[in-house]
C-alpha cells in the first residue's frame, strides 16, 4: 500500500507556463504554480492582472496561447468542449453574484447540476439537496426564487450548487465581494466546512482578511508572473514592497 506519510503527493493542479494575450495586451506571461491537494491557494493581484483569466482557463473558458494545465494527468488547455464538459464537474467556478437560474427556485438550482451530471432518484436528489442547505445556513429556503434571497443566501446557494457534485476543485472569484462583515464570515465558514470534507480550492480576491482566514498559501500575480508564493503568516511579517502593498491595502487605493 502506498505510504502517505512519505510518498510525495501529486498536486491537485498545476500549471505551467501560460501565456495569454488579448490584442496587443499581453496579460499571463508565464503563470506557473502548483495547487496542493486539500490546501485554498489565494490568488491576489492588482485589477486587471489577470487573476480571473486564470479561473476561467481552468475550465476552459479561455484558451491560453501557450503552456500547460495539469489535472488527472490531462492537459486542461488542449482539450474538447465535450471533454471539458466532463473535467467541470470535477473542478467547478464559483461566479462572483452566485449565477442562479433567475426562473428556478433555490432547490431546482442546486438540483441542477445533479439531474444533468449524477444518476440519482428523486429521492435521493432531494436528500442531498436538503443536506447542502443546511451545510450554507439555508434550511427551509428550498421553495424561494433567487430574487427573494439577500445577496449573503444568493452567494452561498451559489457555493452549494457549485459544490454539490463534490468537485476535487472549486475556483472561487471574489466570493465575498460586496457581502457585509457578517455574511462575510458566514461564507467563510461554509468554505472552511467544504474544506474540512476535502475541497481544494483556489480564492481570487482583494478581500485581504478574508483571505488571511481561509488561505494556506497566497499566491501573488503580479506583471504577468506568479511573483511569490507565501502563507498568510510568512505575509503578514514581510517587509517585501509588493507584498506590503497587499497588506496595507494600497494597491486598491
Ligand atoms: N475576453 C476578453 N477579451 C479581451 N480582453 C480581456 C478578456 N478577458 C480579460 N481581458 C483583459 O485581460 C486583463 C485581465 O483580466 P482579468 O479579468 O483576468 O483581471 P482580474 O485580475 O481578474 O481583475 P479584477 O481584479 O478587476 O477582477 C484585463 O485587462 C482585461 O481587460
Ligand atoms: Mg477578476
Amino acid at each position: 500500500m502506498l505510504d502517505t506519510k512519505t510518498a510525495p503527493q501529486e498536486p491537485a493542479l498545476r500549471i505551467h507556463n501560460l501565456h495569454k494575450s488579448f490584442g496587443n495586451k499581453h496579460v499571463h506571461r508565464g503563470v506557473s504554480f502548483d495547487l496542493k491537494q486539500g490546501e485554498i491557494l489565494g490568488l491576489f493581484g492588482g485589477s486587471g492582472t489577470g487573476k480571473s483569466v486564470v479561473l476561467r482557463s481552468i475550465i476552459g473558458l479561455e484558451s491560453p496561447d501557450e503552456g500547460e494545465i495539469i489535472f488527472d494527468n490531462m492537459n486542461l488547455a488542449e482539450l474538447t468542449e465535450k471533454e471539458l464538459f466532463e473535467v467541470r464537474t470535477k473542478i467547478s467556478y464559483v461566479f462572483q453574484n452566485g449565477a442562479l437560474f433567475d426562473s428556478l427556485t433555490v432547490e431546482e438550482n442546486l438540483a441542477y447540476p445533479l439531474k444533468a451530471h449524477a444518476h440519482l432518484t428523486k429521492v435521493e436528489i432531494s436528500e442531498k439537496v436538503n443536506h447542502m442547505l443546511e451545510l450554507i445556513d439555508m434550511k427551509g429556503s428550498n421553495k424561494l426564487l433567487p430574487n427573494e434571497l439577500s445577496g449573503g443566501m444568493q452567494k452561498r446557494a451559489g457555493l452549494a450548487r457549485a459544490i454539490i457534485l463534490e468537485p476535487k476543485i472549486v475556483l472561487f472569484d471574489e466570493p465575498t465581494a460586496g457581502l457585509d462583515p457578517v455574511n462575510t464570515e458566514r461564507l467563510l465558514n461554509n468554505i472552511l466546512s467544504f474544506k474540512r470534507r476535502g475541497m481544494t480550492g483556489i480564492f481570487v480576491t482583494h478581500d485581504i482578511p478574508a483571505a488571511f482566514k481561509i488561505c494556506d498559501r497566497i499566491a501573488i500575480l503580479h506583471e504577468g508572473k506568479i511573483n511569490l508564493i507565501l502563507t498568510p503568516e510568512e505575509m503578514k511579517n514581510s517587509e517585501n514592497p509588493l507584498v506590503r502593498s497587499f497588506t496595507t491595502g494600497a494597491h486598491i487605493r
